[in-house]
């Protein structure tokens, strides 16, 4: 079987075996991941890992030095118009601001797209609109905040209506009004078929984004193994009481295993399911319960035990 075989019909990205050096530094070693459309994907690791090398290449504007891509069908390497046309690329690094306004930016970005002159007004209006930035549509684009850059960037990524979205570190320099509007905005155009790679070091806020991760170390994606760390995380839920020795007397009594951290009492449920299962009976067993829920970041969590791994 080719690289080329075990590269998934469905997915919307798709790389195999993916590498890239620059001289003598193998910023990418072997990358494989996949994104299925309506899904969003993050990519975690730690800085000089190779995530923004990685996504240049899945943007067709880097070749790989070995290995096999295709977004959305086709292949960045031989068919890099496809590619292009299919995707939204938001860098992690602002490109050159001149003295553009805001809607003549995305207006020349349409227009590069093929939209007609009208056509692309119209829909850099709209998301201008979007990302809050309406005020700014005839000022120059130098004038704009750190964010409001970001958010410029992102509706210019969006120009395209692209199937596919590549977001490098998009909630850089965000406040925290535009973090969440971001995130919601990310989840509704999953939800509207599209398929979505997003990096960040923000990883309690990946949390709530995204459906899968893909972890990277020195240049490698790290595949089943994360995923299991990772849904051994989610696993894990947090009992907070007015009466913790009486939970804990409740848990031995009931033989349930519980772990007794410095932030309360851990323990582990198989599914949404068995949480419920195990709220009701700590209620029916008389235990004053406040809070219950996943014992904080599982991506936080599965990064943190990766690194220590490392050391
Ligand atoms: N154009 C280049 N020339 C030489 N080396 C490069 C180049 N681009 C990246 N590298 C190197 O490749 C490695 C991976 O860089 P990359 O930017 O992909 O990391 P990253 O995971 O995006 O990091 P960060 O979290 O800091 O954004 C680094 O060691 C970097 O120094
Ligand atoms: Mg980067």
């Amino acid at each position: 079987m080719t690289a080329t075989d075990t590269i998934v019909a469905t997915s919307a990205i798709s790389a195999h075996g993916v590498a890239r050096a620059f001289g003598s530094v193998q910023a990418v070693a072997d990358a494989t991941l996949e994104v299925r459309p309506g899904t969003v994907t993050a990519l975690i690791g730690p800085n000089g890992c190779g995530k923004t090398t990685l996504m240049l290449m899945l943007a067709g504007l880097l070749r790989p030095d070995a290995g096999e891509i295709r977004v959305a069908g086709a292949d960045p390497r031989h068919d890099s118009a496809a590619v292009r046309a299919a995707i939204g690329w938001m860098p992690d690094q602002l490109g050159s601001w001149d003295n553009l306004t805001c809607l003549q930016t995305l207006t020349l970005m349409g227009r590069g797209y093929r939209l007609h002159k009208h056509e692309a007004r119209e829909r850099g209006v709209g998301l201008l609109g979007m990302v809050h930035l309406s005020e700014f549509a005839d000022r120059p684009t130098r004038v704009l905040s750190r964010g409001q850059k970001q958010r410029l960037s992102l509706a210019r990524a969006l120009m395209n209506d692209p199937q596919v979205l590549l977001l490098d570190e998009p909630a850089n320099g965000l406040d925290p009004r535009s973090r969440i509007e971001l995130r919601t905005l990310v989840r509704e155009l999953a939800a509207d078929g599209k398929a979505v790679l997003v990096s960040s070091h923000v990883l309690a806020e990946l949390d709530e984004m995204v459906d899968d991760a893909i972890f990277m170390s020195k240049g490698r994606t790290l595949g089943d193994e994360a995923a299991a760390k990772v849904a051994d995380a989610k696993r894990r839920y947090r009992v907070a009481t007015l009466d913790d020795a009486a939970l804990r007397e409740v848990l031995a009594e009931g033989g349930v295993p519980f772990d007794d951290e410095p932030s309360g009492v851990v323990v582990r449920v198989g599914s949404e399911e068995e949480a419920f299962q195990a709220l009701a009976w700590l209620m029916s067993r008389g235990v004053k319960v406040h809070r219950f829920g996943p014992a904080g970041s599982a991506l936080e969590q599965t990064y943190m035990s990766m690194e220590e791994e490392r050391r």
